[in-house]
């Protein structure tokens, strides 16, 4: 059963319906549209699970949004949302069905898809991840010379590094301390060199995760890595690899091929895309931190968001309305980007990891059948925590020319108490910059306001805060790993719901290919004495001639 997306959104009346639309609203500044609706704050407000989303500083009006969710069913949104969640072959480019959401589904759950019951199929992978991690986390699981484990290194990228890294920073505060978590991802040598350069061989574990086993980066490091424990260890006893080293794969034959028993691998299955792939065992490292039971949590919070997301009217649904704002301003306001500002520092890896999750979902120029898109596709999305980000780049927020519409997300309660008394409103502070900016960026201040205070009339006009720039703030109470959970499951719902009404596959990343077979290709003519002729163009020969001369070659 395959689903093609391929129709042509902008050919529609509701498309029509929103550019018209659109032109009414765009010359309306916010402030008007507050003081013109004094229920606004409420009506645009809506709760999923434990997230509470306010997207009344939004530059749309009550009608925009039943505009907005007339154009989804138009795409076909619901049907598609159901086809994504029973299984049916959504990613068509690769014949795949599509089932991160399977991924968290309880235990009783049911759900077979191409014969196969997935729910079983899922549950006993954790259950040997929960064991594996209770023995690591224990100290049961011991390396070759007897030692407990102290540090958890994990291999891969992409979506194989992105977000065990991410959500390890973010749950930072549930891991169990003396157990260690890194990331290697970077073919850079100087990755695994500087993640290693401290590290006692007879106390670490690797952990390989490759989707594939065959991204040249990870099996790169992997080989370094073995290499660096061997002679750590001063042996060349290749048994000493198995307590060592441990593989999360969907190909267990590579994974063999490179010396890594499978008593040691954990898989997953083709339906998991790489970028959708954090709740499956590409979060075993994640789950040496945090234990089992959190990570149940974690996943019990990501399906709390798929049941919001899948049963709730498009008109109460928080990625439904966040993926159409994207659509709007994307397509309607001319907006390239969205940045993600989190409020917590352990969120500080969040926009890193929704650069994947979005940009190799939406980033694409054809639609399901192979036809050329005919509007804009793919969010440009970026970030970095409130309140360092406040001091880097605001400014092109608050008074740049270019429209940037923002997730502000923040929490109510602090994850510790700081000692003194100037540290017990630390976190109200923390959070009072995030209400300051968004309302700052919403309504501004303007030029009379500014002349008021005396400020001198050549000044007034560098000091004038247009406002009017549009934002969402996502609020919960705390930072737990089920809210961790549903914010990511949030966010995969958004690209789905953007993807969904560009007419395109947000499933496949085609696009990352060529420069890999290229990176292959060029690799001979940077070091060998006669390279074969690699069909280097004028620039990249002239470049390669010159690092080969730095490099004595
Ligand atoms: O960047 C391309 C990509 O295929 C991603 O989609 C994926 O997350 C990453 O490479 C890593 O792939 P793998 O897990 O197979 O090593």
């Amino acid at each position: 059963m395959s689903d093609t997306n391929s129709h042509d959104i902008t050919a529609t009346t509701e498309w029509t319906a929103l550019t018209e639309h659109a032109a009414e609203v765009e010359p309306r500044h916010l402030r008007s549209l507050f003081d013109d609706d004094p229920d606004r704050a409420g009506a645009l407000t809506v709760t999923g699970a434990d997230l509470v989303l306010d997207y009344s500083k939004h530059r749309i009006t009550r009608d925009t949004v039943g505009l907005l969710t007339d154009l989804a069913r138009a795409a076909g949104l619901p049907a598609r949302t159901e086809a994504m969640f029973t299984g049916a072959h959504v990613n068509t480019s690769e014949d795949r069905a599509v089932l991160h959401t399977a991924l968290r589904l309880p235990r009783d759950a049911s759900l077979t898809v191409d014969g196969q019951d997935v729910v079983a199929d899922v549950h006993a992978v954790l259950d040997r991840m929960g064991e594996f991690t209770d023995a690591v986390r224990s100290g049961a699981w011991t390396g070759s010379t007897g030692r407990r484990i102290r540090t958890v290194v994990n291999i891969g990228i992409g979506g194989s590094d992105l977000g065990p890294v991410m959500a390890y920073e973010a749950l930072r505060d549930y891991a169990q301390r003396d157990l260690e978590c890194r990331f290697v991802s970077n073919i850079d040598p100087t990755d695994l060199y500087e993640k290693t350069r401290d590290l006692d061989p007879a106390t670490t574990l690797f952990v390989v995760s490759s989707k594939t086993f065959t991204t040249q980066e990870t099996l790169t490091n992997a080989r370094n890595a073995r290499s660096w424990l061997l002679s750590g260890l001063g042996t060349d006893d290749t048994g000493a690899v198995a307590k060592h080293f441990a593989a999360v794969s969907t190909n267990a034959e590579k994974v063999s091929e490179f010396g890594i028993s499978t008593d040691n691998m954990f898989g997953f299955w083709d339906w998991v895309g790489g970028r959708y792939s954090l709740d499956s065992a590409i979060g075993l490292s994640l789950m040496c931190a945090i234990g089992r039971e959190h990570f149940a949590e974690f996943l019990a919070g990501m399906h709390a968001m798929d049941e919001h997301f899948r049963h709730t009217p498009l008109e109460q649904n928080l990625p439904v309305i966040s993926g159409l704002l994207g659509v709007w301003y994307a397509n309607f306001f001319g907006a390239d980007t969205r940045a993600v500002l989190p409020y917590s520092q352990y969120l500080h890896r969040l926009p890193a990891y929704l650069q994947q999750l979005t940009m190799e979902s939406n980033g694409k120029s054809v639609r399901g059948d192979g036809t050329p898109v005919t509007t804009t596709t793919g969010e440009i999305f970026w970030g970095e925590p409130g309140t360092n980000g406040q001091h880097a780049f605001y400014q092109l927020l608050h008074q740049g020319t270019r429209l940037v519409p923002c997730d502000f997300i923040g929490f109510a309660r602090p994850h510790h108490d700081l000692p003194g008394e100037d540290a017990a409103d630390s976190h109200d502070l923390f959070m009072a910059n995030l209400f300051a900016q968004s309302a700052a960026l919403a309504f501004g201040k303007t030029a009379a306001e500014i002349e008021a205070e005396g400020t001198p009339a050549d000044v007034v006009p560098h000091k004038v805060m247009p406002g009017n720039r549009p934002s969402s703030t996502i609020l919960a109470e705390k930072l737990t790993p089920s809210v961790l959970g549903q914010i990511i499951a949030f966010y995969e719902h958004v690209t789905f719901v953007e993807g969904t009404i560009w007419g395109i596959d947000s499933f496949d990343q085609w696009g990352v290919e060529l420069g890999k077979v290229m990176a292959k290709q060029f690799g001979p003519a940077l070091h060998d004495p006669n390279p074969p002729d690699a069909g280097l163009d004028a620039s990249t020969a002239a470049l390669v001639g010159r690092y080969r001369a730095w490099r004595g070659r």
